[in-house]
């Protein structure tokens, strides 16, 4: 009983609403957002404006603006980008850190976004915490048992708690049978996965494996872009964040004007298609390892993916071939 208990307690608060229909999810997480509807600007107003690195005060802009313009960037195809100083004036809405919201769209009542804040239950502070420092100690580019543990976690606390419009739209690309993401195929058999919480191992056999692919980040910025996607709603998570509120690193989905500031252990969905990106920051030096920062990770597919799958199951490209294609083909919007 004494080793049963803390896994069943904590299975049972993190994937609280697993026994709930879609719709009495949806009515129950309703009632803790805020909504507000929108009208999608027209493309002469989209704000912030397309292809621009957005800061939010001067002392931002002068710790990036050389490196932006002239510095080495991580992929030399790219097109670089102006910088442009927020006008908050021209923000349609903003949702403060401490607001959980949902949004939808004036004309067609679509959820544009959704915003959950304390995403992770309070009482578990401590699997941020090693989430966090395994997005911050990871060295490979590999998707390991660990790293892919990480991610089924996020998924499986997600896809219970967002509206049920925007897991259906992500179920449903699963459905079309593609991989999950999986440890050389060995999570798969029993749905295995792995959390640590306060030095204890939990052991998983419930619930899913996380999408195919998925991103850890810290001190993640993207100048204002979109893409195309196999689903229409992208997933990240805050599981970090140690800026100061005027310090910069805020999520802004440009086609209705929003700011979504930036706050440690938030969720948030939208719609990736849509123009959307992350301000500058101001870190200690843009290179710094230490001082302020975020840290989170998001699932997010390429749109290439589901074709490049297709590939891979019959014409069995190989391994190292598809990561090459994965990591081609994004931007392909400029
Ligand atoms: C900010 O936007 C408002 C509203 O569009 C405009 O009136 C104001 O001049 C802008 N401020 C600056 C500094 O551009
Ligand atoms: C995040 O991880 C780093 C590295 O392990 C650690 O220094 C930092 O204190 C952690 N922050 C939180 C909130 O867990
Ligand atoms: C899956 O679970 C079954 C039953 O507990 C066990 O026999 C089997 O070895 C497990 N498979 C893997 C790959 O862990
Ligand atoms: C980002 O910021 C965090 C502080 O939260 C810091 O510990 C980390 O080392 C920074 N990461 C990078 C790659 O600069």
């Amino acid at each position: 009983m004494a080793l049963i208990a803390p896994f069943l307690l904590l299975y049972s608060i993190l994937f609280k609403n697993s026994n709930l229909s879609p719709k009495v999810r949806d009515l129950q997480l309703l009632s803790k957002l805020s909504t507000h509807t929108l009208s999608t600007l027209p493309p002469s107003d989209i704000y912030p404006p397309p292809n621009h690195w957005i800061y939010e005060s001067e002392e931002i802009r002068a710790l990036w603006e050389y490196h932006l313009k002239h510095g080495k960037q991580p992929d030399a195809r790219l097109k670089r980008h102006p910088l442009r100083l927020l006008n908050e004036s021209k923000l349609k809405l903003d949702i403060a850190g401490d607001e959980s919201a949902i949004i939808q769209d004036q004309a067609t009542g679509e959820i544009v976004a959704m915003v959950y804040r304390n995403f992770m239950p309070g009482q578990y502070h401590s699997i941020l915490e090693w989430i966090n420092a395994t997005i911050l100690t990871e060295e490979q580019q590999e998707i390991g048992y660990l790293e892919s543990s990480i991610f089924a976690l996020f998924w499986n606390m997600a896809r219970k708690l967002i509206h049920g419009d925007i897991s259906k739209d992500i179920e449903e690309f699963l459905e079309t049978g593609i991989a999950r993401m999986d440890n050389k195929g060995k999570q798969k058999a029993n749905n295995t996965y792995t959390i640590q919480h306060e030095q204890e191992i939990y052991e998983f056999n419930q619930g899913e494996l996380a999408p195919p692919v998925g991103f850890f980040a810290s001190n993640y910025s993207r100048a204002i872009h979109k893409e195309t996607a196999p689903h229409k709603y992208s997933l990240f998570w805050t599981t970090e964040r140690s800026l100061e509120a005027n310090q910069g690193g805020n999520f802004f989905i440009s086609d209705y004007g929003i700011r979504i500031r930036g706050a440690e252990n938030t969720l948030v969905a939208w719609q990736t298609r849509m123009f959307h990106g992350t301000s500058l920051a101001r870190l200690d030096s843009i290179e710094s390892y230490t001082g302020k920062g975020q840290v989170g990770l998001s699932i997010v597919s390429p749109n290439r993916l589901p074709k490049i799958w297709e590939q891979y199951m019959n014409e069995g490209i190989d391994e190292e071939e598809l990561k090459r294609e994965l990591e081609e083909g994004e931007e392909e919007w400029e």
